[in-house]
């Protein structure tokens, strides 16, 4: 029961991976904080959360891509429950397919707005919360895609690398203030994103809730699948001995 009492926050809850999340910390003791655009089927998952065996939820009607939404939805929970121990940003859109030479750049950018820009407001927003209590962890839920660079699938492609990259980052920032910060891949899961996976969403639930409740010691500025660590970054040929 690593989440017991700590104060959760998963966005993107409204379904998909991000209600399992949700279940998931509610079942390892957290109250979970449900944030997303449906404020209908957020109710259903804190519904479902509520009946579970001492099952806590609060909901948040959020669009991450509203930087000033997202402080207020935060300092929010702060105020509400004293603190927030632990992130999980999930929220994401896929990108339509298409080459770069074809894909508008307004397209690009919507992908960015939500999947980075959002995810970057959501800790820019909490951060200072949990630098101050001296204790966060925060799982950025990244992708397969950040490495493998798929062709036709560019905007994704690197929304999920830059979401690496930012974990990276950010976590030696604020190490020192007892926050971890990691991402993760789900894998190909089952999910309105991803509707003909035949593996259902609840597989990236271990590694979420273990990430959410990593010891003091444990790592950070990673990114994992079933909790073993992945390369951050894509497998290309970096040859800088030539440079
Ligand atoms: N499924 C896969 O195979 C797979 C693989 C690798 C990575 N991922 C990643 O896993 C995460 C969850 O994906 P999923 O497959 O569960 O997708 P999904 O079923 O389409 O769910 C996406 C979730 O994100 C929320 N969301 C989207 N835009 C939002 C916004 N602007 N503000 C707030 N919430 C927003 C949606 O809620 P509302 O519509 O209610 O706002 C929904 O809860 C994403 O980051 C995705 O990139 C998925």
């Amino acid at each position: 029961m690593g989440l017991v009492n700590r104060i959760t926050l998963v966005t993107g809850a409204s379904r998909g991976i991000g209600r399992e999340v949700a279940l998931g910390f509610a079942r390892a003791g957290a109250l979970v904080v449900l944030a997303a655009r449906d404020r209908a089927r957020l109710d259903g998952v804190a519904a479902e959360i509520d009946a579970l065996p001492s099952g806590a939820a609060d909901v948040v009607e959020l669009d991450v891509s509203d930087p000033a939404a997202v402080r207020r939805a935060i300092d929010g929970v702060v105020r509400r429950h004293g603190r927030l121990d632990a992130l999980c940003n999930n929220a994401g859109v896929s990108s339509a397919p298409g080459p770069v030479a074809e894909v508008a750049p307004a397209a690009f950018a919507a992908v960015q707005q939500v999947n980075l820009i959002g995810l970057y407001a959501c800790c820019h927003a909490a951060l200072p919360h949990m630098q101050r209590a001296g204790y966060g962890r925060i799982v950025n839920v990244s992708s397969g895609a950040a490495i493998m660079c798929n062709a036709e699938q560019s905007a994704y492609a690197a929304s999920k690398a830059a979401v690496n990259a930012l974990t990276a980052a950010m976590a030696k920032e604020v190490r020192t203030a007892n926050v971890l910060v990691n991402a993760m891949s789900p894998g190909s899961v089952r999910t309105d994103m991803n509707p003909t996976s035949s593996v259902p969403p609840s597989e990236a639930v271990p590694t979420a809730v273990w990430l959410a409740s990593l010891p003091d010691d444990g790592p950070t500025g990673r990114f994992f699948r079933f909790m073993q660590e992945l390369p951050m970054l894509p497998d290309i040929d970096l040859d800088w001995s030539s440079r």
